[in-house]
């Protein structure tokens, strides 16, 4: 490789090793509000005052928020680009803001990736806000649940359990197939997906609030769907699990899991390499399982007719019960 090509993959490193500083500039808008205040133009200091923040460090603030493309700006004046006023704020229906709250508690624990990476234990440092991370994961869904979903195959499926629902994304689209959901979850997540499901105004969804590990998690189910949960599992949780959801299923029934895609090398693609650090700092065992691992467990645990299907960055493995 000639020296002109190397200096121009080094100034994309240097960009990606850098990125911190546009995200911690999106970051701090977002718990600031910044974007549920600027639907209509402001200037800094009259945003200052609103939100109550230092007006020379807000306009320094807005002016790189605008640099990244988040916010355009007119004269003295700031306001939402079409990218901010669809996603960042909170009245739109593909509400990503979520996330963002979410993914500032997680860069608290990722500063600890170095004591993360010695000792080998999470770094839970970041203040968790329960119910921004349920949100969230509903921003993550809201996006591909029909897809994963069209995925999994509904055709037969009369009742099916949606283990760690969480904000139930994805038990709603089960249900709007004609499903009797029931959304299983802890019960302090039980309380938030109650109101999304309510907020969203669909039916045929029961809860249980419980813990999937050790509590009843029912009986006489066609399918039972386990979206982004065995990887805060280590591999015998997520084999016992596997094996609780053969015994819960009627004959032929079937289990479907969605997780974010690893090839089998564990190295790539890049969102899910990183991913799986992220459950290395939040989990005492978890990691991004490939799609290799989760079709021999689930021949482990009483499957067959294992198949995977590809969705982008995450894959769905399906399998009947034995
Ligand atoms: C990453 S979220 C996934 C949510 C949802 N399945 C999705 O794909 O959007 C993990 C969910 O598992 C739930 N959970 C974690 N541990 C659990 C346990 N031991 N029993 C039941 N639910 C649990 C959490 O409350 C959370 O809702």
């Amino acid at each position: 490789m000639d020296k002109k090509n190397l200096i121009q993959q080094l100034q994309g490193f240097m960009r990606l090793a850098g990125g911190f500083r546009a995200s911690r500039v999106i970051l701090t808008a977002n718990n600031f509000a910044v974007f549920e205040h600027l639907k209509t133009p402001k200037t800094a200091a009259a945003l200052a005052r609103k939100i109550k923040t230092d007006p020379r460090a807000t306009e320094i603030l807005l002016d790189a928020v605008t640099a990244v493309g988040l916010l355009k700006k007119t004269g003295t004046q700031y306001q939402n680009t079409a990218l901010s006023s669809t996603f960042l704020v909170k009245a739109s229906p593909m509400y990503q803001g979520d996330m963002l709250r979410h993914s500032d508690t997680l860069w608290e624990n990722w500063s600890g990736l170095d004591l993360v990476v010695r000792t080998g234990l999470p770094n839970r440092a970041g203040e968790r806000h329960h119910e921004s991370f349920i949100r969230a994961m509903h921003n993550n869904a809201v996006f591909r649940a029909k897809d994963v979903i069209k995925a999994v195959d509904m055709r037969g499926v009369k009742k099916a359990p949606d283990l760690g629902g969480g904000p139930g994304t994805y038990s709603m689209e089960m249900a709007r197939q004609g499903a009797k959901v029931t959304l299983f979850d802890l019960p302090n997540t039980i309380v938030i997906s109650k109101k999304l499901v309510k907020e969203a105004k669909v039916r045929n969804i029961d809860y249980i609030g419980g813990d999937f590990h050790s509590d009843d998690i029912g009986t006489g189910y066609d399918l039972v769907f386990i979206s982004q949960i065995l990887h805060s599992l280590s591999k015998d949780e997520s084999l016992a699990l596997l094996k609780k959801s053969a015994n819960t299923l009627n004959p032929r029934g079937r289990i479907a899991i969605q997780e974010f895609l690893l090839e089998e090398n564990r190295a790539s693609p890049v969102p899910g390499a990183l991913f799986s650090v992220n459950m290395l700092v939040n989990t005492t065992a978890g990691r991004c399982y490939t799609p290799g691992e989760m079709k021999t467990w689930l021949a482990k645990t009483g499957f067959k007719d294992i198949k995977t299907k590809a969705l982008g960055d995450t894959v769905v493995v399906t399998g009947r019960k034995v």
